[in-house]
């Protein structure tokens, strides 16, 4: 039996599957994420813990908590965690690949055909009183049919995204570290270099994970390179854009307009100026959020959980512990 700290409610079974599993199970009651001393006064007693994007796991953090085994993230992305830093502690670090990819791929394909069309503008003016008749030249959007996506990173939610574009007979180009022959056969998509990508593309749509070569990716030679036309689209991580360039970009109409699921920080202070800067959607990280794929992430992190507490190498690991913690 192990005691797993949950740091925030989760939907579906995952919590039950632990209980039925023998472990005893802590769900931080919140709305909002554990400060860092609660959440290091819960992981104090922990076996396992079932951590969100929100709960930053440090080395201190760690070394304060002996008995963890496992820190099993309820996220594909695990920029909370440096996985060495784990490994070194001895703690196995998972995440939750697959499950998600078609339900961000939708998502982000929403942003993109709202911020197109002027779904969420054209709704504000409407509740505002601004539908006085049928207009010819309220909102005109741009079409999304026939144009260029141009994908950052065809990992499994990128291609989920070429996908979609399939559908819409858009022309899709990627980039990324690798260059993926096997994946252009499959979805028709084309390589191209970041800066060609972004000068050909009228959507551009990251999909790449945060690390050191992606953070601020997207900056101001990156956004003065894309068409005046282009509309960004992120639900990867705020930190691949470069926020303040970003506001320059939008204020100076190099390019048409910003549809945002993730910002940096998160939440966004409601005083940010990017607030105020024309043509941008802002969503609440939540591209991952239907309730059965955010329960399948839940779940998969209990099978993770119950892996690691019985011994065994979890099947998400994102890291190999070098010397694991044992069970007490
Ligand atoms: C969400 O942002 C995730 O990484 O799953």
């Amino acid at each position: 039996m192990g005691r797993v700290f949950i740091t925030r409610r989760v939907p579906g079974d995952a919590a039950a599957t632990l209980v039925a599993a023998g472990h005893d199970v802590d769900i931080w009651p919140g709305d909002l994420p554990p400060s860092t001393e609660a959440l290091a006064g819960h992981l104090a007693g922990a076996d396992a813990a079932m951590t969100m994007v929100t709960d930053r796991v440090d080395a201190s953090l760690l070394a304060a908590s002996p008995g963890l085994k496992v820190i099993a993230n309820v996220a594909v992305g695990y920029d909370n965690v440096d996985p060495a830093v784990a490994s070194a502690a001895g703690v196995w670090l998972t995440n939750t690949p697959g499950v998600l990819a078609e339900t961000t791929a939708d998502y982000a394909f929403a942003l993109l055909m709202a911020a197109a069309r002027q779904v969420v503008a054209s709704d504000r003016d409407t509740r505002a009183g601004g539908w006085k008749a049928w207009s010819p030249t309220a909102f005109l959007g741009v079409d999304v049919h026939h144009a260029t996506l141009g994908i950052v990173g065809l990992g499994e939610i990128g291609q989920a995204m070429a996908r979609r574009a399939a559908g819409f007979a858009m022309k899709v180009l990627y980039t990324g570290r690798n260059r993926h022959p096997e994946r252009e056969k499959a979805l028709n998509v084309e390589w191209r270099t970041l800066p060609d990508l972004l000068a050909e593309s009228d959507f551009i749509s990251l999909h790449t994970s945060l690390n050191a070569e992606s953070r601020h990716l997207i900056g101001a030679p990156q956004l003065a390179a894309m068409k005046g036309s282009a509309i960004l689209v992120n639900t990867s991580r705020g930190q691949v854009v470069d926020q303040d360039a970003l506001v320059a970009a939008l204020n100076g109409g190099w390019i048409a307009g910003a549809a945002l699921d993730v910002t940096d920080p998160e939440p966004l202070p409601l005083t940010h100026p990017l607030y105020s800067t024309p043509n941008v959607i802002i969503t609440p990280h939540i591209a991952s959020a239907s309730l059965d794929t955010r329960s399948r992430m839940a779940a998969m992190a209990a099978s993770n959980v119950i892996a690691v507490l019985d011994g065994r190498a979890p099947p998400n690991p994102v890291n190999r512990p070098l010397r694991p913690r044992t069970s007490r």
